[in-house]
Parts: structure tokens; sequence; C-alpha cells
């Protein structure tokens, strides 16, 4: 969701003002994938890096991620949507853990659409984390590190419940991956757009998902094979 900003400075706003229209493009997007096929959705909200903004910029977004869960919980479960956040929560206050934790219970059910949301998060952060926790099972033998295989390292990054990666868009102009789903990654669908996370809205989304469409995917195989 790059871009929120270099919105707001066009403006001759400042950059939280960016981040406050970013809320609006967040429901777009969900409004979208509930009523198209999509199955399974990953919003990069803030990542291991962010920390390092300014301290008011820091602190408008944690306030941000509270109240977007104070006004939208409710109406995401009505709607079907299972909420989870991924990342290392444990870096924020305990308020806004219990927060995600109780929202998180509320929509477990839920299955119209997953709604990953990533919140202290980092691709590394992820592969690390999966790695120490087969590392653990292999210190208490419940395994072998023979038996380490794509399927058991899968298994322990932060999106295992939800489908392989299929797209991944990235809005703001910039054509780098930045840290966001590294392991999710290796055969997704990048779609790079200029527009700015506040323009983005189920028109752009929609043209990312037809051009989507238009790709072979080959997964290592050739055209001929694939079609
Ligand atoms: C990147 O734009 C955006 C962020 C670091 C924050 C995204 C957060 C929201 C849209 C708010 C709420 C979201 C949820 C899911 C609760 P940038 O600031 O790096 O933009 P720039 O590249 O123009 O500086």
């Amino acid at each position: 969701m790059d871009g929120n900003g270099r919105w707001a400075q066009k403006k001759g706003k400042i950059r939280t003002f960016g981040h406050k229209a970013g809320v609006e493009s967040v429901r777009a997007a969900v409004r979208f994938a509930r009523q198209t096929d999509i199955q399974s959705l990953t919003l990069f909200a803030f990542s291991s890096e962010n920390w390092k903004r300014p301290e008011d910029e820091v602190s408008v977004l944690m306030e941000l991620f509270n109240l977007v869960l104070n006004s939208e919980v409710k109406k995401l479960n009505k709607n079907g949507v299972r909420l989870k956040v991924i990342g290392d929560v444990s870096a924020f206050d305990d308020k806004l853990v219990n927060k995600i934790r109780k929202a998180e219970t509320l929509t477990a059910e839920n299955r119209q659409l997953v709604l990953n949301i990533a919140a202290n998060y980092g691709g590394r952060w992820d592969i690390v984390n999966a790695a120490k926790q087969l590392a653990t099972q292999v210190q208490q033998g419940e395994i072998t590190p023979e038996q380490i295989d794509e399927s058991l390292f899968d298994a322990k990054i932060s999106t295992h419940q939800v489908p392989e990666l299929d797209l991944l868009i990235r809005t703001g102009g910039e054509h780098r991956i930045s840290n966001f789903l590294l392991w999710q990654c290796a055969y997704a669908e990048l779609y790079f757009t200029d527009v700015l996370w506040p323009d983005f809205n189920e028109e752009v989304f929609q043209t990312a998902v037809n051009d989507f469409k238009s790709r072979q995917r080959r997964f290592g195989l050739t055209g001929e094979q694939v079609s």
C-alpha cells in the first residue's frame, strides 16, 4: 500500500493525511475481494522497518490500526471475513494486541475471505520464524532434519492457512518487493502501478486482475506444455 505520503504531500498536506485517506482504499480492496472469487487478501500495513519513521508518523499509524479495528471488525464479521494479523505483534502495546486477538477469535470461523494484515511484518522475519519453529521441533525430537521439506517449511510460514499467492500488487510506482511475502512470492505474478495507494479503488484492482488473467503461468514448464 505504497504512496500515502506522496499523495498527501502533492496536496500540500502532512504525510499522515495520506495514511488516513488510505483507509478508504483498504475498504475498497476488501469490498472488491469479497465480491470476486478472491479467497485471500494480504495487505502490507506496517513493515518491521517502519518503526524507524518519525515518531509522530508511527504513533498516527498505531492510532489508525486501533481506530480501524474499532470501526471495522463488526462489519468484517457480518460479511464473513476472517481477519488475521501476520507479523511480530509482540512489539505492539498490550491493548492493541488484545484487540487484534479478540478480532481474530471473533472472525475465526468466517469463510468468505481471509484478510491478512501484515503488521510489524518482514518476509525475512517470516522465514527465520519458520526456521526457528522447525529447529525447536528437531531439538525436541519431534522431527528429523531429513524430514524438512518445502511443505513442512510452508506449514510454519505465517500465511500457511491460505492458498498459494497468485498476484502481488505494489502501488506507488516502485518496482521492488521490499521484504514483503518473500517465501510466498516464488511463483506469484507481480504487478506494479504508479497509482498512489489513496487513489487505489475497485477499478484499479480490476485492471490488475485483468492483467493477471492475461498472463501464462508456466511454473517451470514450457509454454506448449502449459497450453
Ligand atoms: C506506505 O506508504 C504505507 C504505509 C506505511 C501505511 C499503510 C497504512 C494504511 C493504509 C492505514 C491503515 C491500514 C490498515 C490495514 C489498518 P508510504 O508512507 O511509504 O508512502 P510514500 O512512499 O509516498 O512515502
